[in-house]
This record gives structure tokens, sequence and C-alpha cells, in this order.
């Protein structure tokens, strides 16, 4: 049967006190919404649908990357069933199963959703067992245990309240019996609102049986509704993420302590080491992180070494290859293998071959390096002029750079050249010169005297 995805959006999230739209608030480095996207476009639906209302402009944009995502407007916010009806005009010319999820509830898994949707009948609830039940809506059943109705906490009796079972607000609905239901909701409730949980109560009394499908983990159904909650939910997304990389062989020195986007793949043998964050990236297998690192979008060959406190964003680092301490590869970065780049050395859109090194104190921008090139402790590319345009430098194969010298781009530095220390190049310079620009040294024996009282 066909699979429609609603995912309600719509709330204004109050408690945050922001002026971001609840939903966009990341959690692991993305706005929590995508988490809930991703794992609705895991079911492979026939269509896909966002109620907004709230932060509608910014919710659109930051969504623009889900083709085909359609949007309903719930422009005042008058309750969850009131938040579906917005869809209703769609709806009602599809067949088929609707699942409505939650914008604000992103720790969900396809397994637990594979077990709603394996259910048959008019509709199904994820439901989960709480210590602490309060807030949520508690699932009523009859004496012989069938699901009877979802009752609002502000609208429990003190018995009612006493259920621990509670609505974790996903549910699976045939379409044909939604509707009609849908439609007809009224707010005879302490809130004044239209509750989609109704649509259960009116099922059953017509004489339909609803299950309730029982989440393993609770924690799934974490919703956030103020800044404690985005806390303990991204918390329990990292466990979650950290685990699964655990189980598949990576070393994490604090687990509590390393932070690891679900998108990134990590090889087997790899050891990341307390306070490091991995953002969407590829790690191979015997790559070590060191403490405090941040990493973003990037791939790291085999074998590399990343030291303590490095700054990586849109790079490639290459097998066997060290960075850092203290160093940033900005974006654009391609590092050949067996590169040394040391202390406080800013890479930016540049290529350095294998072998090359830029050891200390370098400014590497809009440059092509080529492989073995020695790149001396200050050495910098002035690769801007103010105008509208960088120029880029070239470096071939097997050229020596001194100390302190600047290439002012655009220049080119033919293969196996050496440039003496302290220069400023500003030429293009054939193979296998040698370039010297300083001044000649002047000695004053004795002289030293003339200075010293
Ligand atoms: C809802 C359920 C409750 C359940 C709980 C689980 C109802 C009546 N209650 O309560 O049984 O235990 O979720 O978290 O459904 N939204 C809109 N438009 C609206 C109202 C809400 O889009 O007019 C969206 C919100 O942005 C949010 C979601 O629907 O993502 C849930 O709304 P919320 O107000 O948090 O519902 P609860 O009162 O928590
Ligand atoms: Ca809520």
């Amino acid at each position: 049967m066909a699979l429609h995805v609603l995912i309600l959006a719509a709330g204004q999230g109050k408690r945050m006190l922001s002026s971001l739209p609840k939903v966009l608030h990341p959690v692991l480095y993305r706005p929590m919404v995508h988490h809930v996207l991703d794992l609705a476009q895991s079911l492979k639906p026939q269509s896909l649908g966002i109620v907004v209302g709230h932060g509608e402009k910014q919710v659109r944009e930051a969504c623009a990357s889900y083709e085909g995502l359609r949007y309903y407007v719930q422009t005042e916010q008058k309750g969850t069933g009131h938040a579906v009806q917005q869809a209703a005009g769609f709806l009602k010319q599809q067949q088929g199963r609707l699942l409505v999820l939650y914008g604000d509830v992103p720790l969900l898994t396809k397994t637990t959703l594979d077990a709603l949707l394996q259910t048959t009948g008019p509709a199904a609830v994820l439901t989960a067992e709480l210590s602490e039940p309060q807030g949520y809506g508690r699932i009523l059943r009859d004496a012989q245990g069938r699901f009877t109705a979802i009752r609002e906490d502000g609208d429990c009796t003190p018995e009612q309240k006493a259920v621990r079972e509670v609505n974790s607000g996903v549910y699976v609905f045939d379409l044909a019996a939604l509707l009609p239901h849908l439609e007809k909701l009224q707010a005879h409730n302490k809130q004044g609102e239209l509750y989609l949980t109704d649509v259960v109560e009116r099922l059953v009394a017509e004489g339909a049986s609803v299950q309730g499908i029982r989440m393993q983990d609770p924690t799934e159904m974490f919703g956030v509704n103020d800044r404690a909650g985005l806390a303990q939910v991204e918390c329990r997304l990292r466990d979650r993420t950290n685990a699964y990389f655990l189980k598949l062989g990576v070393t994490l020195q604090d687990p509590s302590a390393i932070w690891i986007d679900p998108r990134c793949r990590i090889s087997s043998e790899v050891r990341i080491e307390a306070g490091s964050q991995i953002i969407n990236s590829r790690i191979e297998s015997g790559v070590v992180i060191e403490s405090g690192c941040r990493i973003i979008d990037c791939e790291i060959g085999a074998g590399a070494l990343i030291r303590q406190g490095s700054y990586l964003q849109q790079s490639a680092v290459g097998v066997e290859t060290t960075v850092g301490p203290y160093a940033h590869l900005r974006p654009g970065t391609r590092l050949g293998k067996k590169v040394r780049i040391g202390n406080f050395v800013e890479i930016k859109k540049s290529t350095l071959g294998d072998g090359s090194k830029a050891s200390h104190l370098a400014y590497v921008g809009d440059a092509e390096v080529g492989e073995d090139v020695n790149l001396g402790c200050g050495f910098i590319t002035c690769n801007y002029d103010g105008g509208p345009e960088k120029h880029r430098t070239v470096i071939e194969s097997g050229v020596f750079v001194g100390s302190d010298t600047q290439a002012v781009a655009p220049v080119k530095i033919g293969h196996g050249s050496y440039i003496a220390a302290g220069s400023t190049v500003t030429d293009d310079v054939p193979a296998e010169s040698l370039v010297i620009t300083r001044g000649r040294q002047i000695t004053k024996p004795g002289y030293a005297g003339k200075y010293k009282r």
C-alpha cells in the first residue's frame, strides 16, 4: 500500500526562548528536522510533506535541499488535528496510509517505524512505558487491554494520570479511515485545540480496532520542548552514534566527550581522542585524531595523524600525512601522501603533492605545490592584492623554499629550484635556479662596543 508521510512542524516552541524556529535548532550539527526528514525518506514514501507555520520562510530555506517536499502552511496553530487538516486537500486525492511524525522528535529509528508499519488496520500508534509520564497523552485501555483512547495530560482524571503508557505522537492511519474523522474534530478539551488523538477515540467508538505498538527504547520518543530537552536529545543521539562506531571497531577515548555526526563513515582501527568533533567526514583505517580537533566535510586517508587542536574544513588528507598540532586546513585543501603540516600552518584552496612539507608557521593559499617541496618556517603566499581576485602560486616538485619567504602571486617557481631564506619572490623562476632577493650582509668587526655603555 502506498505510504505518505507528514511531519508536523508548525509549532513555535515558545519555551525555547529563541527567534530560530524550534525545528531548526541543530542536533549533531544539522537542523533537528533534517534527522526526521532523512528518516522519512528512508521509508521511500510516495509523498513527503511538512506542516509549517512559525518561521515558515526559515524552515523552507533550511529544507530546500529536500526535493519534492510538500509544504502545508498552518497560519494559526490550533492543534495537531488542525495541523493534519492542512494537508487534507492533497490527501483526499490519495490512497494508502499516512504516517505522522513530529519535526521536534528526532531520535526515532527506522527499525521502530518498520514495526509500526508492519501493522494493518485503520490506525496504529507508537506508545512507550515511561516512569515519568507527566505531560504526555496517556493510552487508555479497557479491561481486556484493548486500546480505547488517548487522553491529554491536562484532560486526565487522577486515575488516568497514573497510567504510565504514553502516546509517542507517531501514528499510521489508513487514509480512508482517517479523513472522515479528521474533518469532524472538535475542540472539546482544556486547551481548546483540535486533537489528532481524538481520531483514535472516534475510530474505536465506530468499532474499529486500533493497535498500540510499544517501543523497545522509550528514549526514541524524546521530543524537544526547551533547551534542556535539546541537550538531552543531542546527548542521546551522540551516545547512540558513538555506540555504533565502537561496535565497528573505532576507539573513542571518552565517548561522552566525542561528537560524531551520524553521517560520518569511519573505518575500524581509528582512534579518536576526547574533545574532538567529526562532522560529515570519511575517516580511513589507522587514522589517529588527537584531542580537541574539529573535522568538517573531510576525507582523511589511512594512517594519517591529526594532532591536537587542528581545524579542518572541506579538505582531503592523504595516506600517512600528519597535520598539526594547531593547524588550519580551510576549504579546498588537498594534501597528498606523507605530507607534513606542522603547527600554526594555514592552508586554503591549495594542493600539496606527496612528501611535501610546511612544518611551521606558514600561510599557503591558492597554491599548487608539487611533490617533495619544502616550505620553510614563515613562508607566505601573497595571494591577495586587495582587488577582486585572488592570485595563484605554482611551486613545482623538488623546490626548496627557505624560511621567511614570500611568493607574490601570480608567480611560478620551476622544478628543483632553491629559494634562499628571507626572499620575496615576485617573478617567475625557471627550473633548477637559485633565487636570493635579500640585501647582502654587512659585518663590522668590533663595532658592537659602540652601542654598549
Ligand atoms: C502531542 C500529543 C500527545 C503526545 C505528545 C508526544 C496531541 C493532542 N497530543 O502532545 O498525546 O503524548 O504529542 O510528544 O496530539 N504542531 C503543529 N501545529 C499545531 C500544534 C502542534 O504543527 O497546531 C506540531 C508541533 O510543532 C509539534 C507537534 O505538532 O512538532 C506536537 O505538538 P505539541 O504541541 O508539542 O503536542 P503535545 O502537547 O506535546
Ligand atoms: Ca511536545
